[in-house]
């Protein structure tokens, strides 16, 4: 498994994750701990799932030590004004004494908390119960009035990102200011990308699945992607993506595929709490 190195002090993050964005509670235990079988090391819940009960179980029960797993989980948008207890309740849910990585699930500016929620987000990180921080959701101008009006910048910004919302500027942005890009909902959601036939052409010429294909891709950009399926052999197809190369025509092939189209909310906007 590849891991890529966070701004963080030596924190690593394998760079395919295990998520857990629509896994029933009941399921949770069960899927991750298929997952963990699979060859996963990094599973990615949030408060908003109600799964970080089962997700913890799996983690508790594994054969492997806390320390080479990876678990993140996320801030939801009604917790801005009391962060600090919303992560010791994740906490407690996961039945952990630290995550690897704790986001802003996303930034809701029409309540202007986020400031105030990073900077309660940045003591939990110097007391060592999440050893990195982030976001997710954030725009550019989120990140910019993040890194102004406080000390610590975000490790990592998780967005929507696959071959038809691509995301070029915040990608570039990321870069220029040492956060990495981490791609939710990195297959599209599954129906329509898969299909296209551009990756049904790369597909045959490499050998494997659409959904390989485009995991594939993200990793080639130096994203993190968080595949989630819940079932066993999707699950292991999409860790499958270690063992080939896309050359700079099928990079490009792919890069040609963007529309600039969301599936989910729109950051600016999406308010749900
Ligand atoms: P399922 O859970 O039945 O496998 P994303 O991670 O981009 O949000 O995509 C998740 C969706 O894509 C889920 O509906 C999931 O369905 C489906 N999916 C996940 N992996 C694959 C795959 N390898 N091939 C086809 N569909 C997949």
């Amino acid at each position: 498994m590849n891991s890529l190195m966070l701004n963080t002090d030596g924190v690593q993050i394998p760079q395919l994750g295990y998520g857990v964005w629509q896994v029933p509670a009941d399921e949770a235990a069960q899927a991750v701990t298929t997952a963990l079988k699979a060859g996963y090391r990094h599973v990615d819940t949030a408060a908003a799932y109600g799964n970080e009960e089962g997700v913890g179980q799996a983690v508790r029960e594994s054969e492997l030590p806390r320390r080479k797993l990876f678990v993140t989980t996320k801030l939801w948008n009604a917790d801005h004004g009391r962060a600090e207890a919303a992560f010791d309740e994740s906490l407690a849910r996961l039945g952990l004494d630290y995550v690897d990585l704790f986001l802003i699930h996303w930034p809701v500016p029409q309540q202007d908390k986020y400031v105030q929620a990073w900077k309660a987000i940045e003591k939990i990180y110097r007391d060592g119960r999440a050893k990195a921080i982030g976001t997710s959701n954030f725009t550019i101008a989120h990140l910019t009035r993040l890194m102004n009006e406080t000390d610590i910048v975000p490790s990592i910004n998780q967005i929507e990102l696959h071959p038809y919302l691509q995301q070029r500027e915040m990608r570039a942005f990321h870069e220029a200011n040492g956060i990495l890009t981490e791609a939710w909902s990195p297959l599209g959601q599954g129906q329509g990308l898969l299909d296209d036939p551009a990756l049904a052409k790369l597909s045959d010429k490499c050998g494997k699945t659409p959904a390989q294909i485009v995991l594939r891709w993200h990793l080639q950009l130096g994203h993190v992607a968080i595949p989630k399926s819940a079932n066993p052999a999707r699950i292991a197809e999409n860790i499958g993506v270690f063992d080939f190369i896309l050359d700079a025509e099928d990079m490009a092939a792919i890069g040609a595929m963007n529309r600039g189209q969301r599936i989910g909310p729109d950051p600016d906007t999406f308010d749900l709490t």
